[in-house]
């Protein structure tokens, strides 16, 4: 059994633990530009399934999206931190989704599978805008909420946190860091 909400929220603020792991993990049916065995191409179990019903329905539409990264251990995300020559793509070691299993970075052959902003005018990224949620994926870092989810603009990068949040994130265009501020109890007075 999956052994966390997939409304978890997971950001610079709020970390995992280095010893999180997700579980079960596995390798989704859908096209991963991963070798067999690489952590990178297997998602939590959920996603996994939502990922291959969402890659289907593309398909059966005539586009190609290609899975690029999706979970990624803590040691990981520390290496590439570690590494990286932008900060505001990369997250901190425990503030990344891709370690719950629920994150999948996504492309497609016409932007040789590079995860860049042309991903989004191909119509690979103009169908993933209007339909992920359709299976219960979010855009997890849209355009112009950089300052509230702490990175830019990725329109590669979706998440999964089941289909009624993900319609409902879609419709009011709120981020999950302001869905998870809504709900959150009040203080006390
Ligand atoms: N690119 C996202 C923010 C990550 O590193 O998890
Ligand atoms: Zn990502």
């Amino acid at each position: 059994m999956p052994c966390f909400s997939c409304e978890l929220l997971v950001n610079k603020k709020h970390r995992l633990g280095a010893g999180f792991v997700p579980h079960p993990l596995c390798r989704p049916s859908i096209p991963f530009d991963a070798d067999p065995g690489d952590p990178k191409g297997l998602l939590e179990i959920r996603a996994a399934r939502a990922a291959r019903d969402l890659f289907s329905s593309a398909r059966a539409e005539g586009l190609s999206l290609v899975g690029v990264s999706g979970y990624r251990p803590y040691a990981r995300q520390l290496y590439l931190y570690q590494k990286a020559a932008d900060l505001r793509y990369v997250a901190p070691p425990g503030a990344s989704e891709h370690q719950t299993g629920l994150a999948l970075d996504v492309s497609c052959p016409s932007v040789s599978l590079e995860l860049i902003e042309e991903f989004a005018r191909t119509p690979e990224g103009l169908w993933l805008a209007s339909n992920a949620h359709l299976h219960g994926f979010i855009l997890r870092y849209p355009k112009h909420k950089e300052k509230i989810t702490g990175y830019a603009w990725e329109p590669w990068h979706i998440r999964y946190v089941s289909k009624s949040l993900a319609f409902y994130l879609h419709l009011t265009g709120l981020t999950l860091e302001e869905y998870h501020q809504s709900t959150a109890p009040s203080a006390a007075p």
